[in-house]
């Protein structure tokens, strides 16, 4: 228990914790943009991805409880972190992330579109989530078009996509930092990983509602 007080309680265990948490999400996004490329499998292969999530059973509630946790850790510390920093300026972390990659707009901008992913992801979830939407008179297809037909549900939905990506682009890189792999060798092979992950992320993702609109 002493670690779990530790990681808590230190600058640097807070930093580790972001950096697990953030990289969990990574790898959860990775997976969600791989099951909704289905789309340009057509409508009924898209169906078919969120019919077999919903069959996973047991495995995705402990997915889906993992997520929880890892979201409250991520967004309890965020604030911490970001009410600490405010406090103790000008020594703003006790890792130097910087490492050379000096302030980005993504860098600066993290708790400001870390909270965007917060209130994207619960709209997303008003609007998508078979624990939230009844999926029985209507396909996920269906809802989704629904959802891009409007303007304004497309436009939320680009934006957002932007943001993450821009949340990732940052992120992967401070994470690396985070875990001690920092060291000046790997500098420019972390910084070429984050940006084409966040263009992964961003343009995969963000592609998507433009192409379910036109094949609606
Ligand atoms: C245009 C982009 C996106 C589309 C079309 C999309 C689509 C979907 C679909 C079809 C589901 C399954 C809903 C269900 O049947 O329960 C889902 C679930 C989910 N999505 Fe997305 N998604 C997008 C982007 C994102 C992003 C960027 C995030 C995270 C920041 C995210 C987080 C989630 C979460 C947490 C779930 C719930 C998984 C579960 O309940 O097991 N999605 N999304
Ligand atoms: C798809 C969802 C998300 C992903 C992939 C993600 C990923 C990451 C990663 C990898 C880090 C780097 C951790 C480190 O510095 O070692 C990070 C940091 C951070 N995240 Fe997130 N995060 C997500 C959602 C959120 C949310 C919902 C919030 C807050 C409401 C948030 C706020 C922050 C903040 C403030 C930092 C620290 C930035 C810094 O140290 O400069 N993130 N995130």
């Amino acid at each position: 228990m002493n670690w779990l007080v530790r990681a808590f309680s230190t600058s640097v265990g807070k930093k580790q914790l972001m950096a697990v948490t953030g990289m969990l999400f990574l790898v959860f996004l990775g997976t969600h943009l791989l099951g909704n490329l289905s789309i340009y499998g057509g409508k009924e292969a898209f169906n078919a991805y969120a019919h077999g999530l919903h069959q996973l059973g047991k495995i995705l509630v402990v997915a889906e409880i993992g997520l929880v946790v890892c979201l409250v850790i991520h967004v309890f510390l965020a604030v911490l972190l970001f009410l600490e920093n405010r406090r103790a300026r000008p020594v703003k972390y006790a890792v130097d992330k910087s490492g050379g990659n000096g302030r980005t707009l993504s860098s600066v901008t993290m708790p400001y579109t870390g909270l965007l992913i917060l209130v994207f992801v619960i709209v997303h979830l008003a609007g998508f989530s078979h624990h939230i939407v009844d999926q029985s008179r209507r396909t996920i297809f269906q809802i989704a078009s629904s959802i891009f037909a409007s303007p304004l549900g497309l436009i939320f939905y680009v934006f957002s996509m932007i943001v993450v990506a821009l949340h990732v682009r940052h992120g992967l890189w401070s994470a690396f930092q985070s875990i001690g792999l920092n060291h000046p060798k790997y500098m420019p092979f972390i910084r070429g990983l984050s940006l084409a992950y966040a263009i992964l992320v961003g343009v995969g993702f963000g592609l998507l509602p433009i192409v379910i609109r036109f094949m609606s």
